[in-house]
């Protein structure tokens, strides 16, 4: 059985103030929603002052990024500890940290591994450039992707997968739902080739690229899309409930795979 999850990444975007009014006006709406995992990313400094707002509630939090040391002289960085402390979710593996900070599939790896330690649950981020799908590679570079991030790793408890292909990220150029649920299915048998079957058809799988209120229903209606991950859409109040709206409407509890 896996629920549908919607998660909001707010990027770099919003004051502590702003964070405080956003979360305001859609905490109420949100939390009628009950058949939808809702998670909201604000940036780090937020997390706090949004963690007392949603209280209560069932809303739950993530971060956007942690390092993979527990402590120490990592001057600017942010530990898997301190973030179980205040959150239930973290994005790791986001295109943005891989192309402007250099992440590579060893860093990510080490930071999956840092979050599940410490009982975080990740949501990798995978997905192909533009040159990259218009040479045909995406479902050799999602596969690497995937397989890099995950080695050496037993147990996913918790984890959960994003495909956000690079060319579809703040571009209002999204996939179609044909396409992402292709590329989403070749990511589930992946992980049924690296673990087995049952792991697979519980491995929840997001899709994110200039997803909206207008198009979210392409994509939580394909079988094997599991939920969206939305940036510039969920700093709006009313679009980011209207895409949970539409999510609990057309999915709420299901199962796709018997
Ligand atoms: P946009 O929804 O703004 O395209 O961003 C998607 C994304 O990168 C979510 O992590």
């Amino acid at each position: 059985m896996r629920v549908s999850l919607i998660a909001g990444n707010w990027k770099m975007n919003t004051t502590v103030a702003e964070a405080v009014t956003l979360v305001s006006e859609m905490r109420l709406g949100l939390d009628e929603i009950d058949n939808v995992d809702k998670v909201l990313c604000p940036p780090f400094i937020s997390l706090a002052a949004v963690r007392e707002l949603i209280k209560g509630s069932s809303i739950k939090l993530g971060a956007q990024n942690l390092y993979f040391e527990e402590q120490g002289a990592y001057t600017g960085e942010i530990s898997p500890l301190m973030l179980a402390d205040l959150c239930q979710f973290v994005i790791i593996g986001h295109s943005e940290r891989r192309q402007y900070f250099n992440e590579t599939g060893k860093i990510i790896n080490k930071k999956v591994q840092a979050a599940l330690r410490v009982g975080l649950k990740p949501i990798l981020c995978i997905g192909e450039s533009l040159k990259e799908n218009e040479a045909g590679k995406t479902g050799e570079v999602v596969t690497e992707q995937l397989r890099s991030s995950l080695a050496g790793i037993n147990e996913l408890d918790g984890l959960i997968v994003a495909y956000e292909p690079v060319w579809a990220i703040g571009t209002g150029r999204a996939a179609t739902g044909k396409q992402a649920n292709e590329t989403i299915g070749l990511i589930r048998h992946n992980i049924t080739e690296l673990y087995d079957k049952e792991i697979a058809r519980d491995l929840r799988i997001l899709y994110g690229g200039s997803v909206t209120s207008a198009n979210a229903a392409e994509f939580i209606s394909q079988p094997e899309i599991d939920g969206a991950l939305v940036g510039g859409a969920s700093l709006k109040a009313k679009e980011f409930l209207s895409i949970v709206t539409q999510t609990s409407a057309m999915r709420g509890h299901f199962s796709h795979i018997d």
